[in-house]
């Protein structure tokens, strides 16, 4: 299994960002976390991080060819990019939404997904343990 992980804008500001919503690790440190669980599986991991939209959808096109699966946060993106959306419906390969937060119990406009109809499934609210879990679910539905 060959995973890419990818996390969109603002999220490698993680560890300073809103801590009360995003926790106080940081990206890498997250990235690292899910690095020791993918080797517990003999998974390839890797990591990519955008604060451009057009960016991302480069690299989800780029990940049809490369990968088994990708774990997204799209962050704000999430709410409103039907470009994202359509580039993951595009690509054919799982795509599983995360979120730290949870988008349902915060701002009306973050609980709105326009991505989650074209995921394979989404997991929300778990903080960094959102990821680590998203990594579960492949396991569970690698057959
Ligand atoms: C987020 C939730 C989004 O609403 C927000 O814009 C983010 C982070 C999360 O992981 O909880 O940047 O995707």
């Amino acid at each position: 299994m060959n995973v890419l992980v990818i996390n969109g804008p603002n999220l490698n500001l993680l560890g300073e960002r809103d801590p009360k919503h995003y926790g106080t690790l940081t990206l890498s440190s997250i990235e690292h976390r899910m690095e020791e669980r993918a080797a517990e599986y003999g998974w390839d991991i890797s990591f990519h991080q955008s604060n451009h939209e057009g960016e991302i959808i480069d690299v989800l096109h780029s990940a049809r060819l490369e990968y088994d699966a990708v774990i997204l946060n799209a962050g704000a993106y999430t709410h409103y990019s039907y470009a994202i959306r359509d580039a993951i419906e595009a690509i054919r390969i799982p795509v599983i939404e995360v979120h730290l937060s949870n988008i349902h119990a915060r701002d009306p406009f973050r609980a709105t997904s326009v991505i989650a109809p074209v995921c394979r499934g989404s997991i929300i609210g778990f903080g960094a343990a959102s990821y680590i879990l998203a990594l579960e679910a492949l396991v569970e539905i690698e057959d």
